[in-house]
Order: structure tokens, then C-alpha cells, then sequence
């Protein structure tokens, strides 16, 4: 069987995404799509250069939508360059222009009659996958954002280097909205076989400062360079590798949660089917208000982004 995805948005992120899948034999067909067509087929043609000297072969497609009817999953990678200037660190300085893109998008998917999971990277994320949700018609749980799995591994980044450890012995998560209004659900994080609280009180570790690192951990790179894209590209491509091989791993992903009413990040096991199930957390009362608190804002601004 031949494993298919596509990415629309082929700017840093996108690029990112479909390197990391072609040099890696992720999928056997890529297909790439971009209002810029000089700037896809380029890259198009640039992979095809490295292929030679790769293990694995990966078929092209480039600009048609159609060929997006078997895809198994989608990726939206498409962004705005009005983030270039973004002094106040808000994502949702993107979401005038990527409300409009996505719901373009989301049309042309529908029409082409693609029926996979889609991937959503684009910012605000919870409020824009929301947006492709209800434009593609596609089930709840098959329309998923990358949220916070993203700001998750950046927690783990500034706990593991605070205790010399890999970031993969960190495991926890941070809830909530991609953006100013998450925070890390500490009484969720273990760090080598116990609560990260108890070896915070014990050995000094300032879990405030951490939450912090973590929250403005995509503005400190944004910075450097004036976008981010290896992080959330590799998250976004595990993501959809969770789906097509039905692996079943847990992940805080954006999903859609019935009692809050809106995406946002929270954990849930990632299979074939999106998201097959919901994960409940014995969070505490002040994570529980704090997620209470990021879900309202959410909801506001996906309202506002339907006036
Ligand atoms: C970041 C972008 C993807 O946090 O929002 O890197």
C-alpha cells in the first residue's frame, strides 16, 4: 500500500516538513502545494536532486489538488508573512490572513473529495483547525492541530537541560491554547521515576521560570530568525506518521473537547482513525482553572474570527 500526504504551504515550515519526509522515506507520495508555483516546483525539483543519494524514493506531485482525493493525511503548513513583523509576540497577528487561506484551502480539499486527516500547523492553530473543521465537514476527530505538543517538548528541552538529562526522559505536558494562554501541567510531569514537584522542592528547580522558557520558547526563536519551523515541522510529521502507522501513541495534540466546546491541547491517542480517544487527567483546581481560562479565550477569539 502506498502511503500518501500532502502539504499546502510551502514556506519554511512546509519545506522543512517535506525534507524531513523525503529524506527520510516517510511517505512513497508527497504532494506539494503553493500559490508560489516557481518556489514549489523548485523545491520539487530540489528533492528530486537529492534523491539519488538517498535510501528511499518519494514521488512528487506538485500544485494539484486532485491529487489530494487518497491522500492520507494533509498537512497545513501554510502561514502569513505579516508574522515578519510581530513585535508584540502574538500569534494571532496571522489570523486575518490565514482565516481567509485556510477556509481557501479548505474549500479546494473538500472539492477534491480528500477524505484523510488533516494536520494542522497553521496559526492561531486551535482557532484555524476549528476553521478547517467546519469547512471541510471532515469528522471532529480527524481534524487535529499540532498545539501544544510542540510547547510540551519545549518544557522538556528547559527541564532536561536544567538537570543534564535528554529531553526524552521528561514526560508531562503543557495544556491549553498554542500560544500566550498555555501553561505546564506540572502535577503531570516525571522526570527520572518521580513528580517533578517533589524534585523541585527537594533540589530548587523554579517550575514558574520553566512554565515560562516553555510559553515563550517559540518568541525567543522567532527573535533569532524571524520565523520557527524545525520544531513544529517534526512535530507536525510525527503527527501524521501517529495516524498512518496507527501507532497509538498519547500525545497533547489540539482536538476538539466536548466539554470545553473548542480545540485545544490535550491529550489523546493518536491512531488511524485521528484521534481515538480523549485522555482525563487528574489535573489539579488551579491547572484545572488555568485550562478553563485558556479555553474561554479560545472560544472568544474563534467567535470573533467568524464576524
Ligand atoms: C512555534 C510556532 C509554530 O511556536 O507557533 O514555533
Amino acid at each position: 500500500m502506498s502511503r500518501k500526504i500532502g502539504i499546502v504551504g510551502m514556506g519554511n515550515v512546509g519545506a522543512a516538513a517535506a525534507h524531513y519526509i523525503v529524506a527520510n522515506g516517510f511517505a512513497d507520495q508527497l504532494v506539494l502545494i503553493d500559490k508560489n508555483e516557481a518556489k514549489v516546483k523548485a523545491d520539487a525539483l530540489d528533492f528530486e536532486d537529492a534523491m539519488s543519494n538517498l535510501q528511499y524514493h518519494t514521488d512528487i506531485t506538485v500544485n494539484d489538488y486532485s491529487a489530494l482525493e487518497d491522500a492520507d493525511v494533509v498537512i497545513s503548513a501554510i502561514g502569513s508573512i505579516k508574522l515578519q513583523d510581530n513585535a508584540g509576540d502574538d500569534r494571532f497577528v496571522e489570523l486575518p490572513f490565514t482565516r481567509v487561506n485556510a477556509r481557501e484551502v479548505a474549500e479546494n480539499l473538500k472539492a477534491a473529495g480528500f477524505h484523510g486527516k488533516l494536520v494542522v500547523i497553521t496559526n492561531p492553530v486551535d482557532v484555524i483547525t476549528s476553521i478547517y473543521q467546519q469547512v471541510t465537514g471532515l469528522p471532529k476527530n480527524h481534524v487535529i492541530g499540532t498545539g501544544t505538543l510542540l510547547d510540551s517538548s519545549r518544557m522538556k528541552r528547559a527541564v532536561a537541560s536544567r538537570l543534564g538529562l535528554d529531553p526524552r526522559s521528561v514526560v508531562g505536558y503543557n495544556l491549553g491554547e498554542h500560544g500566550n494562554s498555555q501553561f505546564t501541567a506540572w502535577s503531570t510531569v516525571r522526570v527520572l521515576g518521580k513528580p517533578i514537584t517533589e524534585l523541585a522542592e527537594a533540589g530548587g528547580l523554579d517550575l514558574e521560570e520553566l512554565d515560562h522558557e516553555a510559553k515563550v520558547g517559540g518568541h525567543t526563536v522567532f527573535h533569532g530568525k524571524k520565523y520557527t519551523n524545525y520544531g513544529v515541522s517534526t512535530a507536525a510529521v510525527k503527527l501524521a506518521l501517529t495516524i498512518m502507522s496507527n501507532s497509538l501513541t498519547e500525545m497533547p495534540v489540539s482536538n476538539y473537547r466536548e466539554e470545553y466546546g473548542i480545540y485545544l491541547s490535550y491529550p489523546a491517542v493518536v491512531g488511524n482513525d485521528g484521534i481515538v480517544e480523549q485522555l482525563q487527567l487528574d489535573l489539579t483546581q488551579e491547572e484545572l482553572d488555568k485550562l478553563q481560562n485558556s479555553a474561554n479565550f479560545i472560544k472568544q477569539k474563534y467567535a470573533e474570527s467568524q464576524e
